[in-house]
């Protein structure tokens, strides 16, 4: 049983003495020194009621020592402050009112219909209901509470954040802003922020900076989530964290709709960090007896560096974020024809496509864009989801048939959030777009977008994905969002809450969503924006994969995983293996490297099979029937980055090791060779030392000379392996079981 022995607040700072060695997954309150611990894995996440009744955040971090005192220096008072920066903006607050005169960043800020801006908030009561802990926050004096929710994981320690503000007043309250949560860390020299950013084809890219006072704003602005960036910060430290060793804390919002998230040091350099709805263009008119809650922010903390930070995440995410109840399906290998046909699609093109990929051991086929309406081009049809009379005359029934004949799932594509102006929807519903009344619709890729805000667009949108999955025997949605937000009008509402329509639309998306799972619950659905816009931990808990990106080059693709990894699973991250020269980069790489890089998430075939030789259709069979004997593994299994795109070094080496230990891959991707490079041994990790390891080459073929055929786990790690690649674009996988 652990215990609190000492804990001393004073205004001016909180100083700790904990001895304690709290029990994984643990929600406790010390009464006497008014402290919280939240614990899970090897985390411990607390935070203490000082004497004023402030919260405050006291503790984040590996799990404390049971026998060793640990002093926590969590809010020291600078030696000297200033009469320029109030008392209360220097300690701080776990979740902080825009009042009292901080000039930090708030948690929310509001203004009363009287003008009063002021919200100052402190302890009122709390709740703990097994690993969750709520702790509602009252104003000084006005009839205005915000409820903080924690939820603690037992298994990663990871922590779910998030905020509800309830107006018990008798006059509307407008909210400005209001974050999910709000963290602090204490000061430490090296603080390095990492992030992930990029734009369509080029999503994911893992980008580093210090962190210091000026504000760092990870955003997006554009109603959804965006391929730009993602909503997902790590922070380590420089010279004391690398990729398998020392502190990271990370967060990673579920919210699919215009989210920030901002870090920077404050005046003593502690690091404050801010998460939730993207107070950008942001306002929320709370009626009385009227409550807004925010989305989850998720946050942990990694001992091991950033591939331990990896590793819990993905953990988290499979056991606890996906569809499935904590063991989500493993992904079949699908066919996409999007790249190989774009629209020029009919039944019997989609059949001859279908019967080939049925041979190399596709599970799911999968029809893209332009099987509806009048859509030969992006120009025309978005909104008519009724299948094109010139290319499927009898409906879509018998390439279903076929599909499913050949031992196929059967994959549709959608883009229901949208239209085209040359639509039939958009010639009955003008009013049904986000617009301002009287002021241009800026259209992108020639569409406009649903305001799915609305409830009349939300129950169409849904009643037409209700019919086409009851009329026809559908197994997969792609649903694709292939446009931002502009000119973000609601002109139906009155004035002070037009601006709801941001968080409105994501939360109707999340209803159709969650509606479609529940009448249909077989069919499993693919988020997909452009590539990889929509990939956060909201909209993942509908969807069972992601598109990662519109980029299917094999070698970019390595970076882009590389990033994707960073925050998100393997488990969801679709690729293809497509035409070369590829369309996007121009780059020419032979097949199986394409399939190498593929394997190494969920994947699939997007090649026109119908320009396939003998050699090819060999390749795909014999890497496809390999990938289904470690998809498991590289789908949930334990990912290890060896050596990562950027590193310097001429390849990229990546390991995935089962739970269990009894099976690991390791995919060497060589960029190009030169007679100079020396190739060092790779020393894999994880695996059981004990346990004999014998090893084969993904898609068959005789070891390379100098490689044991089997070994102990000890043998692998320590001595490693050497794999003598030369040329440019060359890949292998060594399968070790
Ligand atoms: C964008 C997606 O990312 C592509 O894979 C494809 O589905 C096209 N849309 C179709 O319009």
């Amino acid at each position: 049983m652990s215990r609190c022995k000492m804990i001393a607040l004073s205004s001016a700072g909180i100083l700790a003495s904990v001895v304690t060695s709290p029990a994984a997954g643990e929600v406790r309150y010390d009464p006497a020194s008014r402290v919280f611990r939240l614990t899970g894995g090897d985390t411990e996440y607390d935070i203490a009621i000082d004497e004023q009744g402030y919260l405050r955040p006291a503790y984040w971090g590996k799990a404390l020592d049971a026998a060793t005192p640990i002093t926590l220096p969590l809010l020291p008072a600078p030696p000297v402050i200033g009469a320029m920066d109030p008392p209360s903006s220097v300690t701080a607050q776990e979740y902080a009112g825009q009042g009292g005169g901080i000039v930090t960043e708030p948690g929310i800020k509001v203004a009363f219909a009287d003008g009063n801006r002021d919200l100052v908030l402190k302890y009122r009561s709390h709740r703990i209901a097994g690993e969750t802990l709520t702790i509602e926050l009252a104003d000084i004096s006005r009839p205005f509470t915000v409820t903080l929710r924690y939820t603690v994981d037992p298994a990663t320690g990871i922590v779910g954040r998030s905020a509800t503000a309830r107006n018990d007043g008798k006059a509307p309250v407008r909210i400005d802003q209001i974050a999910a949560a709000t963290l602090t860390l204490p000061y430490r020299p090296g603080y390095r922020l990492s992030y992930l950013a990029g734009r369509q084809l080029a999503e994911f890219g893992f980008a580093q900076q210090d962190v210091g006072p000026a504000l760092a704003v990870l955003e997006s602005r554009r109603g959804g989530t965006s391929n730009h960036m993602s909503p997902w910060f790590a922070i380590d430290q420089k010279g004391v964290s690398d990729e398998e060793h020392g502190p990271v804390w990370f967060g990673t919002l579920g919210w699919s709709g215009s989210w920030r998230i901002s870090v920077g040091t404050d005046l003593i350099g502690r690091v404050r960090i801010a998460g939730g709805y993207n107070p950008y263009d942001f306002s929320w008119q709370l009626r009385p007896g009227e409550t807004l809650e925010t989305p989850i922010f998720y946050v942990g903390y990694s001992d091991d560096g950033m591939g331990g930070a990896s590793r819990l995440q993905h953990r988290f995410q499979i056991a606890g974020i996906l569809p499935g109840n904590g063991r989500p399906k493993v992904r079949p290998v699908l066919y996409n024809s999007w790249e190989a046909t774009e629209f020029a699609i009919d039944e019997a093109g989609q059949i001859a496509l279908a019967e080939k990929a049925a041979r190399i051991g596709v599970e799911r086929f999968v029809m893209d864009d332009g099987w509806f309406g009048k859509r030969d081009s992006d120009r025309a049809g978005l909104g008519d989801w009724t299948p094109s009379r010139t290319k499927f005359p009898n409906g879509l029934g018998p390439l279903i048939d076929r599909v499913h004949k050949l031992g196929m799932e059967f994959g549709l594509w959608v883009e229901p959030e949208m239209v085209n102006p040359d639509s039939d929807l958009y010639r009955a519903h003008p009013d049904w777009v986000i617009n301002f009344t009287g002021r241009p619709r800026t259209e992108s890729r020639n569409q406009l977008t649903l305001n799915l805000a609305r409830a009349d667009v939300r129950d169409h949108v849904l009643k037409v994905l209700d019919e086409l999955l009851t009329t026809n025997d559908i197994q997969y949605l792609k649903w694709d969002y292939n446009r931002s937000f502009s000119e973000p009008g609601w002109p139906e509402q009155p004035v002070a809450d037009q601006q709801r329509l941001y968080v409105d639309y994501t939360r109707n998306l999340y209803h159709i969503l969650a509606e479609l799972k529940k009448r249909h619950p077989r069919v499993e659905i693919e988020s997909c924006s452009s590539g990889g816009g929509r990939v956060d931990l909201g909209i993942l808990r509908y969807t069972n994969q992601v598109w990662t990106s519109d980029n299917t080059d094999a070698f970019d693709r390595l970076t882009i995983q590389d990033g994707f990894t960073h925050a998100f699973t393997p488990a969801i991250m679709m690729a293809w293996t497509t035409d070369v020269p590829n369309w996007a980069t121009g780059r020419t790489v032979d097949l199986s490297y394409r399939f190498l890089s593929a394997m190494q998430g969920g994947l699939g075939v997007g090649n026109n099979l119908n320009k396939w030789g003998a050699a090819d259709f060999d390749v795909a069979t014999r890497m496809i029937a390999d990938y289904k004997t470690i998809r498991e593994t590289v789908q949930t299994g334990a990912l290890y980055r060896l050596a990562r795109p950027g590193d310097g070094g001429p390849t990229v080496d990546t390991l995935y090791v089962a739970d269990d230990k009894r099976q690991a891959i390791l995919f060497h991707m060589l960029q190009n060779y030169q007679a100079r490079d020396d190739v060092p041994a790779i020393r894999l990790r994880g695996l059981d030392p004990d346990r004999r390891y014998t090893v084969r080459l993904a898609g068959g073929g005789k070891l390379p000379d100098g490689i044991p055929a089997s070994a102990l786990g000890s043998r692998w790690m320590s001595q490693g392996v050497t794999i003598p690649l030369r040329g440019d674009f060359k890949g292998a996988a060594l399968i070790f079981e």
